[in-house]
């Protein structure tokens, strides 16, 4: 073993320059005689555990009801006992579904992008700004999860789809990336919009403040203002960004596939959505799982804050179908869109018990649910190998 002094940067905690405690030069310190740690640990400091504590041998061993999804003091380390099976399945749910942008051919796709002819200035507007919005929020959604999210959650199983999650963020924004350099676009162009084109910035400057507060490396949950702040912001990113903002540009592409234009997107669009869905879903059951455990939380106050948060992404996802659609194309136009953003917006209040808003909203886009509901819960792997043995793809009936 190394006689070495260890450096400062061995800790990334500590000050550069801080002298280190006699007791932490120690090589192999026995574990009875560990150094006391000086610092409130963050359970004393009224947050839940880390998973990075030191270890405590002899322990009790963890009990399901130990679990808690937020402000959980029990050993995170430990996966089982399972408390929260929902999460487990949907972890492997979303490891059954595994794909990867380049398995799908983009063939046809590339020769229609290049024919003069073979798109309108709208329909091709409408991929570009698409690809504009999703290749940033995709990684922003990843960094929310990782540097924001992923701390406040002190569940192993909820962690585990956390983690399987983020990769999926990684693959969306390497799909998107995929796609720019299929059709040849201008890479700058569409990944410089959400901060040079006001309709692609909005829903990005609106998410911004909700990841910021949780990233703040100073917040921490244990009090009942900062519960709340992260249930509020857990529904900013699970249900208004994945589960309000993603639906306009989704329809728009899918609707293109459904037409045999860029199809090669449109499946793109479709596995992502998928994948989506699941997220979505998993935030719902997490927001959900909090009120149960936290049922103060919940005051009537705090509901109508929430209704007026999702309110505030009706409206900006209805001026975004506008700003991608000034002219109606694909069978769709704006107006259709406002029907359909509202319907969504009723389906997440409800998802989570909140009253719906938009009484007789209908869904124009019935097409949308099939789509999301056929192939769910499929295995991806073995339909896959058929499916491009064959050199189909998905079917847009
Ligand atoms: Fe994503
Ligand atoms: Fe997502």
């Amino acid at each position: 073993m190394s006689t070495t002094t260890p450096t400062a940067w061995d800790d990334p905690l500590s000050p550069p320059d801080a002298p280190l405690p006699a007791a932490d030069l120690a090589l192999e310190p026995s574990l009875p005689e560990s150094p006391a740690v000086t610092e409130p640990s963050p359970a004393e400091a009224g947050a839940g555990a880390t998973g990075l504590e030191a270890l405590e041998m002899g322990a009790a061993r963890i009990q399901v009801d130990d679990k808690q999804i937020i402000n959980c003091r029990a050993d995170l380390n430990q996966l089982v006992p399972f408390k929260y099976t929902w999460a487990w399945e949907k972890y492997l749910s979303a490891c059954n579904n595994h794909w990867m942008p380049q398995e799908i051919n983009m063939t046809a796709d590339i020769e229609l992008w290049k024919d003069p002819d073979g798109l309108t200035e709208d329909e091709r507007m409408i991929v570009k700004r698409n690809l504009g919005f999703f290749s940033t929020a995709d990684s922003l959604v990843a960094n929310n999860l990782v540097l924001a999210v992923y701390r406040h959650i002190t569940n192993p199983e909820c962690r585990q789809y956390l983690l399987r999650q983020a990769f999926e963020e990684a693959i969306h924004t390497h799909a998107y990336q995929y796609c720019v350099e299929s059709l040849g676009l201008d890479q700058g162009e569409v990944f410089n919009m959400y901060r040079e084109l006001p309709s692609v910035a909005r829903k990005a400057e609106w998410a911004l403040p909700f990841t910021q507060s949780l990233g703040d490396p100073l917040f921490q949950t244990g009090t009942f203002e900062n519960n709340q702040r992260l249930l509020r912001d857990l529904i900013a990113f699970y249900v208004v960004f994945e589960g309000i903002f993603f639906y306009v540009g989704f329809s728009q592409i899918l609707s293109m596939g459904r037409r045999n234009k860029l199809t090669g997107v449109a499946e793109q669009f479709q596995y992502i959505l998928r994948d989506e869905s699941m997220h979505m879903n998993f935030g719902i059951d997490v927001i959900n799982q909090i009120k149960i455990e936290n049922p103060e939380l919940w005051s009537g106050e705090f509901q109508q804050q929430m209704i007026d948060l999702i309110l505030e992404g009706v409206e900006l996802e209805i001026a975004y179908a506008y700003d991608t659609m000034p002219r109606g194309i694909l069978g769709m136009n704006a107006p259709v869109f406002e029907d359909y953003v509202k319907f969504i917006a009723n389906r997440r209040l409800a998802q989570i018990g909140l009253e719906a808003q938009f009484p007789g909203a209908q869904n124009p886009f019935q097409w949308m649910s099939e789509t999301l509901d056929l192939k769910k819960e499929k295995n991806f792997f073995e339909t896959r190998v058929t499916e491009y043995q064959t050199g189909g793809a998905l079917s847009w009936d």
